[in-house]
């Protein structure tokens, strides 16, 4: 068989912000924040901070480490590193296959938002049911779910250097600039509530910033460090392939110590923005308790917050949403690349048609997840303790279930089998130093493995920490 030339992003800042992109998405902006709030402020970002400079740093480097040495796609790369883990290749896979049906249904969620906020100000969104009225209304939620599908598709359909990697160079600093601008301006907001209780934008910098110790004990800071520990894993988009997929995508003189310090500061940076943005805004108008979690947070309370900041709020809301719905869109571009460049080399064909059909089978099931809020509708109780309906199912299988078993089992093959030194020699392949790699060694191989059997064994139900 000929072997076509294999894509490849131009260069670093092409790679940093395409891996960037695929990292900062809706975990960055709904989920950082709420835990944040719930976890003590500053001591919940110290926490996530030792932890994304340790195992996040660690996870990360695996995965662009693998892609890039063995220059494949999940599938095929761990089967490439050592024939009798080719399982693992399979088992990463699933992660992707799962997580896509369901991504650009919230991107269709999002858009639905900014059409809100398009047509009326967001005076609808703000009231009390809407979010539920439309999630569970037949057609619509599909309806937007498809036009954000066929825009990821598009894009992956383009290719790697004219698709992907352009549109996330025009993006991504976008991004940037939209998260700074409503970040300083929540600090100047205030308001005085029905009690005659007057709330600063400021005193909400001061909840978010300080470090909440009240009532700490050994268990409430163990759930601490799972929270922070699961969000990263979500965060970086590590061990569910896809940065192995961009990994194998990047030059070999590109300085990969570097770049993956860049992505590292990039998705943490927008985390601690969006919190920012949303905790002082939110505690100004709501008090701590509007803090709500998952998706109510962005579709419930913040639409409210937005309506309560008077002449401004349309507009801000309207940003807000545009900017969310960037970030879903990178995201969701690098869960489908991976589906496709995988599928690709598989099935030896081609961009172009493994695009399309795979458009086509996702219109298919998110449709079904969709109706998960009608037609399909069931309460089910997960292991961890949540009720879950289809979408959160498959959110609960991918990130709770597979993505902590993924990540032991490659610190199993990298730690033990193959040895750092493997992972190394790719981070040193172009010359330049890897800085930390003696961190590196001994946490791919001692902590990050308890850690992720810790993690895994706790959202599989095994045992309760907290
Ligand atoms: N990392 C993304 C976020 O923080 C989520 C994501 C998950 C992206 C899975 C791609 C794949 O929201």
């Amino acid at each position: 068989m000929e072997k076509k030339k294999k894509s490849s992003f131009s260069g670093s800042i092409g790679f940093v912000l395409s891996a960037a992109g695929s990292a900062v998405g809706v975990g960055n902006i709904w989920r950082f924040p709420y835990l944040a709030a719930k976890d003590g402020g500053g001591l919940f970002l110290a926490v996530y901070l030792v932890l994304v400079l340790t195992f996040g740093f660690v996870l990360l480097t695996t995965d662009v480490a693998i892609g890039r040495r063995t220059k494949e796609g999940a599938l095929r790369a761990f089967g490439a590193i050592n024939r009798k883990w080719k399982f693992l290749g399979y088992i990463t896979f699933l992660v992707p296959a799962l997580i896509m049906t369901y991504y650009s249904v919230i991107g269709g969620w999002v858009s639905r938002y900014i059409v809100a906020y398009l047509t009326n100000g967001g005076k609808e969104a703000a009231k009390d049911g809407y979010f539920t009225s439309f999630i569970t209304s037949k057609v619509s939620p599909i309806v937007f779910m498809l036009i954000f599908l066929a825009l990821t598709s598009f894009i992956v359909y383009r290719g790697v250097e004219k698709g992907i990697e352009k549109f996330s160079k025009i993006i991504m600093p976008g991004l940037i600039f939209m998260i700074i601008g409503i970040s300083v301006f929540s600090l100047t907001l205030h308001y005085t509530d029905a009690d005659g209780v007057t709330r600063t934008g400021l005193q909400g910098l001061s909840v978010y910033l300080l470090p909440n110790l009240d009532g700490l004990t050994w268990s409430r800071f163990l759930e601490i460090l799972l929270d922070a520990m699961s969000q990263i894993f979500f965060s970086l988009s590590v061990s569910m392939g896809i940065m192995i997929t961009y990994g194998s995508y990047v030059k070999k003189d590109v300085n990969l110590s570097r770049s993956l310090g860049q992505i590292e500061f990039f998705d943490t940076g927008v985390a601690f923005l969006a919190g920012l943005m949303i905790i002082p805004a939110v505690f100004v108008f709501s008090g701590t308790e509007g803090m709500a979690s998952g998706p109510s947070l962005m579709f419930v309370s913040l639409p409210k917050v937005f309506d309560a900041m008077g002449a401004a709020g349309p507009f801000i809301g309207l940003i807000f949403f545009v900017m969310v719905a960037f970030a879903a869109l990178t995201s969701c571009i690098s869960i489908m690349e991976t589906l496709v460049a995988n599928c690709m080399e598989f099935f030896h064909t081609t961009r172009k048609k493994m695009s399309l059909i795979l458009c086509a089978v996702y219109a298919g099931a998110s449709a079904v997840i969709c109706l998960g809020y009608n037609i399909f509708y069931f309460e089910l109780s997960l292991p961890n303790g949540q009720t879950a309906q289809l979408l959160d199912v498959m959110d609960y299988i991918s990130n709770s279930f597979l993505m902590p078993f993924i990540s032991f089992l490659t610190c199993i093959l990298v730690g033990w089998i193959i040895k750092p030194k493997w992972i190394i020699e790719e981070m040193e392949s172009s010359g330049h130093t890897f800085g930390r790699k003696r961190l590196y060694a001994f946490m791919i191989r001692y902590i990050t493995p308890v850690m992720m059997a810790v993690l895994f064994l706790q959202s599989a139900g095994f045992f309760s920490l907290v």
